[in-house]
């Protein structure tokens, strides 16, 4: 009994003075010498904080860049070739993929330089360096200012350290707030243009498991794909040209063999897009009571939809596969999110915070007149936010976003009819009907119509039941009063009047957009919904939510500086918000529930066992059930293994997807592509036993470039470690 108080107040003790090492937490690389480069250390890390990220030595971070608008991608070898995922190479793949060359079917593999794919409009970014320029952004500010004028003054000032800090030269440069605006960081990049498509494995292997495996563990994904940057004689960027030559960087990444096993270090180094770690119990409540339950329902209906057309049509799969993968995933994670803010019991977590906090405010009276009205504040924005950012959710849900299709379609008219009725322009009218021609025809391409008549009937009758009356567009009224909310049939009068499902008609009018047809389609009823929707979102919705929102930035500032007064001694990390940052944490398997106890890594006798040529996700390649069964691993498997994916517990989100996953050495051991079900909440509240970032084996990376797709080539000029 006594030695077991003994220990117990040993435990306390060894709790308090000791900080727990949480792998929460996104860096920023420039800060890691000061507050992290210790810890990791500490935890296995071989390197200095200078081999990471240094301004005047080449350093890791200038092997990492963000690739496209979204993702994160990095360099293996000294010719410039790229690493990321497949679902954000896919855009890409899928543009170059015909119905004779089918590349997101098939896979493809260039095998000279020659062969490589340039990629129009597809960019990656690198950040030269970035800076702390707080002093210099809040030039002039006082507390006597509005948020607004606030706003102006730190832009104006903004737009000064820029134009400096680029100084004619051909970087670009943007700043960024940090910790809720009491921070301003400045960030120097490098934009190169000429971006090539090397390879990448058929879907069945860079999608396998689609969206049912889809945010979970354990997972077979093969999500990879390859790139080449591209740069002038003096090896900088450049608009694609066929002189061009492959780019020299000054840093790539080696690749280990070695294999990661249990508690290795690692750490996942790229660009998580957002997170809300500080917000009050409130936002949390707002998100899981009010929003998330009503946005789930609503994209059951669509996911249900859609599946059951997909099913009965191989053509409407290939149409409707990208947009079910786009509604089916944040769906997904909204549910997950839920799932594990209950289970951490988050919104009681955060109100015994605020407690504790109100209490510590009230102790001091110069704190007291600061923060003392703080959470009651918040209190008040809080109880308008759900029910606008709900109504501005749920219009887009319907009419905007994979809803209501021909009503989405029929807005992007709206400018030109706007164009044509004020006689602007020729050369204005021509260019934005030429526009809308490859938009049209992109469009029909991917369009049911006996699909989008049923999404139309489910998705109105959603909102006539589900919002209220001050946040549904006016063309409601005529619903409830003239058709007795008879959906079916307000539907087949909308139908049998509309242009917009008429892709000859529509191609004719672009071709020869004269005002007496644009006034048609202006006419049209599909185009009048729109504009009661968009009358809606304009002149209700927006203005309100955008002051709620004004009010709202105004004290997570102040909120988030307040915290930072309470902890003293804890260090806090800033939300993400697209900058690069660096995780760190370690390789482990977790226990999802009750008497499961997840392994941290997969192999390929998961993917075989997986196999079932009847359901598109799991039809597993002939050529790699071969390779199964033969064997035939090469140098990447472990102890006869060849191991696919593995989780630990880097703290990413989205935008962190195709990062580079790093040893202690820092050499690449595995690509970022996900996260498991049961941490998603991660963006709101970090649970240190159940959040895990999923990765692929970059063993597997290389089998399949070698053994399956035969461009073994490729791995000449990478650095494999052994
Ligand atoms: N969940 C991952 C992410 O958020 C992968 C999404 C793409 N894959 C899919 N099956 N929808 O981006
Ligand atoms: N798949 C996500 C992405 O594309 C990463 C997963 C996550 O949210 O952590 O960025």
């Amino acid at each position: 009994m006594i030695r077991r108080k003994l220990l117990f107040i040993w435990i306390i003790a060894f709790v308090s003075f000791f900080p727990v090492f949480g792998d929460e937490g996104m860096w920023i690389p420039m800060l890691i010498e000061k507050l992290n480069i210790q810890e990791m250390q500490e935890k296995g890390l071989k390197l200095s904080a200078e081999d990471i990220y240094s301004v005047n030595k080449a350093s890791m971070k200038d092997a990492v860049m963000i690739f496209g608008g979204g993702c994160t991608a990095e360099l293996i070898s000294a010719e410039g070739l790229l690493l990321t995922n497949h679902h954000c190479g896919y855009r890409s793949i899928q543009k170059h993929s015909t119905v004779e060359h089918d590349y997101l079917t098939n896979g493809f593999w260039a095998m000279s330089h020659k062969e490589e794919l340039p990629n129009p409009g597809l960019k990656v970014t690198f950040l030269k360096w970035m800076e702390d320029v707080t002093g210099k952004s809040l030039e002039g500010i006082n507390s006597g200012m509005s948020e607004k004028e606030r706003e102006e003054r730190i832009s104006e000032n903004n737009q000064k350290i820029i134009t400096e800090a680029v100084n004619n030269s051909h970087f670009s440069a943007h700043i960024e707030p940090f910790f809720a605006g009491n921070q301003y960081f400045l960030f120097v990049e490098e934009v190169f243009r000429d971006v090539r498509f090397v390879g990448a494995p058929p879907s069945s292997i860079g999608k396998f498991g689609g969206d049912t495996d889809n945010w979970m563990w354990p997972r077979h994904t093969g999500d990879f794909s390859l790139f080449r940057i591209y740069a002038n004689k003096n090896n900088e960027p450049a608009e694609f040209s066929p002189d061009n030559v492959p780019y020299e960087p000054v840093k790539f990444f080696p690749i280990s063999l070695k294999g990661i096993h249990p508690d290795d270090f690692t750490m996942v180094f790229g660009y998580p897009g957002s997170t809300y770690e500080y917000v009050p119990s409130y936002h949390i409540k707002m998100l899981t009571k009010e929003v998330y339950p009503k946005l789930i329902d609503i994209r059951d209906k669509k996911l249900e939809l859609m599946n059951a057309d997909m099913s009965a049509d191989p053509k409407v799969r290939i149409q409707y596969s990208s947009k079910y993968a786009s509604v089916s995933n944040s769906w997904k994670r909204w549910i997950g999110e839920i799932n594990g803010l209950d289970k951490l019991d988050a919104i009681a977590k955060k109100q015994a915070f605020e407690n504790g906090f109100m209490a510590w405010v009230a102790s001091d009276p110069a704190s007291q007149k600061k923060y003392g009205t703080l959470l009651p504040d918040y209190r008040n924005v809080y109880n308008d936010l759900g029910r606008y950012r709900l109504a501005r959710d749920y219009i887009n849900e319907v009419f905007f976003r994979n809803g209501a299709e021909l009503v989405s379609f029929s807005s992007k008219f709206a400018n030109l009819i706007d164009l044509v009725e004020n006689e602007d322009s020729p050369e204005k009218v021509s260019s934005a009907a030429s526009q809308l021609i490859s938009l049209t025809e992109g469009f029909f391409k991917d369009y049911n119509l006996s699909t989008d008549k049923k999404l139309f009937v489910a998705l109105m009758k959603k909102c006539g039941e589900n919002m209220p009356a001050e946040f549904q567009p006016s063309v409601f009224i005529n619903i409830h009063s003239k058709f007795n909310d008879d959906y079916g049939k307000y539907m087949e009068s909308v139908y049998k009047k509309t242009s917009f499902f008429n892709e000859d008609f529509l191609l004719e009018i672009l071709n020869n957009p004269v005002k007496s047809k644009l006034k048609k389609l202006k006419n049209d009823p599909v185009f009048q919904i729109f504009e009661s929707a968009d009358d809606l979102m304009k002149g209700k919705i927006y203005p309100e939510y955008s002051r709620l929102s004004l009010e709202l930035k105004s004290l997570n500032r102040k909120y988030m500086a307040a915290q930072m007064e309470y902890q003293k001694d804890k260090i806090f990390y800033s939300d993400a918000n697209f900058t690069l940052r660096l995780s760190y944490g370690s390789v482990k398997g977790y226990i999802p529930k009750d008497a499961v106890n997840f392994k941290y890594y997969t192999t390929l006798k998961g993917i075989i066992e997986k196999d079932n040529p009847q359901i598109y996700d799991y039809d597993v390649p002939d050529k790699l059930k071969e390779l199964y069964k033969s064997g035939d691993f090469g140098q990447y498997a472990e102890n006869g293994e060849m191991h696919v994916c593995f989780i630990a517990t880097n703290h990413t989100t989205g935008g962190n997807s195709g990062s580079p996953v790093v040893n202690a050495e820092g050499q690449l051991v595995g690509v970022n592509f996900d996260r498991a079900w049961e941490g998603v909440m991660s963006d709101l509240m970090f649970n240190p036993d159940q959040c895990r970032n999923i990765s692929l084996d970059i063993r597997y990376v290389l089998f399949l470039i070698d053994k399956f797709a035969g461009a073994g080539y490729l791995l000449d000029e990478m650095d494999l470690v052994e």
